[in-house]
């Protein structure tokens, strides 16, 4: 299995992407420590998956003080984590015209500065036992600009550029690090901000949302999740420091025959 042997840590495991990872995580042989803000939540998700190399946590990504707690926790518990997946996120959209000063400080208190905190809270232990490996769930927001998503795309774009920086810095204490740029994946996420932005529009933004990709759909959770299998498995020893696009066609070049 392409992840035997490896103790992973995932932020937002309550969510679309963050539990199609953990299950897909589990089946390939790894240990994982599935995390959300909501607990109660990844223990309805994970009802049906009990296994012994399962284990659900409380953490907020926003709480240094509860990052520490856990890394201590699960230091003793026998459990080094050796794999950092940071996919919690929050989202806001709007232009910037429309972003207000709350929205930026959200995605940077929950993005940017979370996924810095989860990094300065876990790489330590990982250096000191040789090294590990670092996924950030990054967005195709952070390197192309999408209608829209001022604030958001702002972090997402600074976690790319994170992942890049952590990765030129600790290559040489054995740490490698690399995110995931996906355009629309099919998961809460897209409903949840449809209800809250456009109430009576929900089935068409997402019909138009699923025509975003060239290929005419959206992705799906298990399709990001493959692609994180690779980049923290031992195939991918050799990628460092990249942002992987998965898009179905969006950023590739024209949409339609020229006539
Ligand atoms: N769905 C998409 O179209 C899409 C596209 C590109 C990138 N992404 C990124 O993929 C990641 C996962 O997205 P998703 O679609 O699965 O979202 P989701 O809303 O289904 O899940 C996000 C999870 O993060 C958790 N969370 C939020 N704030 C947290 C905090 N402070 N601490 C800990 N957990 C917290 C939530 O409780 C939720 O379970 C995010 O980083 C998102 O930006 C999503």
């Amino acid at each position: 299995m392409r992840l035997n042997g490896k103790t992973c840590l995932v932020t937002g495991a309550a969510g679309g992407i963050g539990s199609a990872l953990t299950k897909l995580f589990l089946s390939q042989g790894a240990q994982v420590i599935a995390t959300d803000l909501d607990l109660a939540a990844l223990e309805t998700k994970f009802a049906d998956a009990k296994t012994d190399t399962l284990h659900l946590r409380a953490l907020d990504i926003t709480d240094p003080t509860a990052i520490a707690a856990l890394n201590d926790s699960l230091e003793a518990e026998n459990l080094p984590i050796n794999v950092l997946v940071n996919n919690a996120a929050a989202i806001r959209i709007g232009a910037l015209l429309d972003a207000s000063p709350e929205d930026l400080d959200l995605v940077y208190r929950v993005n940017m500065r979370g996924t810095m905190m989860m990094m300065q809270g876990f790489m330590p232990g990982m250096i000191a036992r040789g090294g590990g490996t670092i996924l950030n769930m990054a967005s195709l927001a952070g390197v192309h600009a999408m209608y829209e998503r001022f604030a958001y795309g702002a972090s997402k774009a600074a976690i790319v550029m994170m992942t890049r920086s952590v990765a030129v810095d600790y290559v040489a204490k054995g740490i490698r690090a690399n995110c995931i740029c996906a355009a629309r994946v099919e998961t809460p996420f897209i409903r949840s901000y449809l209800t809250e932005y456009y109430p009576d529009e929900v089935e068409e933004r997402f019909e138009a949302l699923s025509k975003y990709q060239p290929t005419g759909r959206m992705i799906t959770a298990d399709e990001v999740a493959q692609m994180a299998v690779y980049l923290c498995a031992e195939e991918s020893a050799m990628v460092n420091g990249q942002a992987f696009t998965i898009d179905g066609g969006v950023t590739a070049g024209d949409r339609a025959p020229a006539t």
